[in-house]
């Protein structure tokens, strides 16, 4: 049986860090007889060089016929004044939407040998284990109308709109529900729901899904609070459900606790369980080509492939515990570097992790 895996690396630090995600993964597959198969394409600015699309229609072909998608990051300096049509972001939000990739999940866990590169206190973030489910498919990000008007008395307006059907809800909902029957059964909606219609029926739906799921503990937080409370006391939380920008934002807040927005994988998936995964951080191009980047949330993102998407969690066990292991043996990335520590390149990273699996982690 053979699994097919589109790789997009994108733009800016993409190729680095998805070149070690894929290293790992080939260590694997001819250690494992995993049947794993790579085809590249092309996504974001890179694409758009090259077609004059962020997403061009042979990248739709492969990513469609594919099992699953490893990508990097999309986006740059080069490509912020054109049309937002063709930027490369539109590239990322057209795949996501294409696949219907609609529950995207960014765990956020602290490995105990980075509690000192955290900015918060090693008290509060010891121990941390929380999953973020991100709507990843509609919301604001997608709703109609959308765009920049000129009124009537000649000044210009800059509107979006923030839109969920009660479909949208309901199955990112139990998405949610599902994956907190499975850790420690709480699940917290995050919403505006003071202010917000739109986020009053997200609640109000939340609570009705709850009804299939009593074994899972409901709760309700606004969003300023939430974010409040991610740096408070953020082992309060085991899983967060919420709005696709919400989510953008509150995982952002939340890698920091995990010391660095270089350890955050995710996976988008749609209903059938075929995902994308990727680092949750951006194409960082002010680092791009100097091989420093941290490419442990790409190579994490490839573990959460072959946990949600390929069933394959013994193989998925082992990456993480290279991970692990390469962490224990005191290399660091840039990001992630204290005192005493060795600071590795982007490539010895990978090399430490594929070394720790050869080493029969
Ligand atoms: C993310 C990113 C993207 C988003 C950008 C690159 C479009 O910030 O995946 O969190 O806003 O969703
Ligand atoms: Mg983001």
């Amino acid at each position: 049986m053979t699994h097919k895996i589109a790789v997009l690396a994108g733009d800016g630090i993409g190729p680095e860090i998805v070149n070690e995600a894929v290293k790992v993964l080939d260590y694997l597959n001819a250690d494992m007889g995993l049947g794993l198969e790579f085809e590249n394409g092309l996504i974001g600015g890179a694409a758009y060089d090259e077609t004059g699309s962020p997403f061009p229609e042979a990248t739709i072909t492969l990513t469609k016929a594919a099992d699953a998608i490893l990508l990097g990051a999309v986006g740059g300096y080069k490509w912020e004044s054109l049309d937002i049509a063709v930027r490369p972001e539109k590239g990322l939000l057209g795949l996501r939407s294409e696949l219907e990739l609609f529950s995207n999940l960014r765990p956020a866990i602290l490995y105990p040998q980075l509690a000192d590169a955290s900015t918060l206190k090693p008290e509060v973030v010891a121990g941390l284990d929380l999953m973020i489910v991100r709507e990843l498919t509609g919301g604001i990000y997608f709703g109609q109308p959308r765009g920049i008007r000129v009124l009537d008395n000649g000044e210009k307006q800059g509107y979006n709109t923030l839109v969920y059907t009660e479909t949208e809800i309901k199955r990112i909902a139990h998405s949610a529900f599902k994956i907190a029957q499975k850790r420690d059964k709480r699940l917290c909606s995050v919403d505006k729901a003071n202010v917000l219609e739109c986020t009053e029926l997200w609640r109000e739906i939340m609570d009705e899904v709850a009804k299939d799921y009593p074994d899972v503990e409901l709760s309700h937080m606004y969003v300023d609070n939430a974010s409040m409370q991610l740096v408070r006391a953020p082992k309060q939380f085991d899983v967060m459900v919420t709005t696709n920008m919400f989510g953008d934002i509150l995982s952002d807040t939340a890698s920091m606790l995990t010391g660095s927005i270089g350890m955050l994988p995710s996976a988008s998936l749609d209903c059938n369980g075929k995902g994308m995964y990727e680092p949750i951080h951006g194409s960082a191009p002010d680092i791009a080509g100097k091989g420093i980047a941290n490419p442990l949330a790409t190579i994490l993102s490839a573990a959460m492939m072959l946990r949600y998407t390929f069933n394959q969690s013994v193989a998925a066990d082992r990456i993480e515990a290279a991970v692990n292991s390469a962490l224990d043996s005191n290399v660091r990335t840039a990001d992630i570097y204290s005192d005493g520590m060795q600071k590795v390149s982007t490539s010895e990273m990978g090399d430490a992790v594929v070394n720790a699996l050869k080493a029969g982690v």
